[in-house]
């Protein structure tokens, strides 16, 4: 395992649509213990392969947010797919790979997605709260979209502003 470089806004492959993930291989299991590790090391809650530089629809989640590995609660979904949603939800949303951008991104309150687990077998989860909220935020990355999508495009260009200066200051 390894933990791999987090792509940051603008780089392109955010913005691409990953691809469907036809075999289920050591590799494709290396780069699920990649990105967990990755995840866990940020800390996040959620990763998309493509915040790796990976154009491959997998994603893993994690909401239980405990440090102990026994009392971890992955879930690594290959394919995923919204397949039902209901109810309205939005909770201060943020990013590993938008910087310096929290907002509440209007979202559905529970979800159904259908997927393969990490063995290649079908699996359905339905999932509300947190969760829901995080699986509907790294499917869109493997979408290209990112979280200031869905927000005005005034926020959005005073973002693209505040990002410059921050980048700018760092250096
Ligand atoms: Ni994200």
């Amino acid at each position: 395992m390894a933990i791999r470089k987090v792509t940051t806004y603008p780089a392109d492959v955010l913005r691409r649509k990953a691809k469907t993930v036809t075999e289920i291989d050591g590799n494709i299991q290396r780069l699920i213990d990649d990105m967990a590790e990755t995840m866990y090391n940020a800390p996040g809650v959620g990763l998309a392969a493509n915040q790796i530089g990976e154009l491959r629809r997998v994603i893993v989640v994690d909401t239980a947010q405990e440090e102990e590995e026994s009392k971890r609660e992955l879930i690594a979904l290959i394919n995923p797919e919204i397949l039902e949603v209901e109810g309205k939800h939005a909770i201060e949303e943020g990013c590993l790979s938008v910087l310096y951008f929290r907002e509440e991104i209007p979202r559905s309150e529970k979800v159904l997605v259908k997927a393969l687990d990490r063995h290649g077998n079908p699996i359905e989860l339905s999932a509300e709260g947190i969760q829901a909220i995080v699986l509907q935020h790294e499917i869109d990355h493997l979408n290209g979209v990112l979280i200031i999508d869905h927000v005005s495009s005034l926020k959005r260009s005073l973002y693209k502003q505040r990002l410059k200066k921050m980048l700018q200051e760092k250096k």
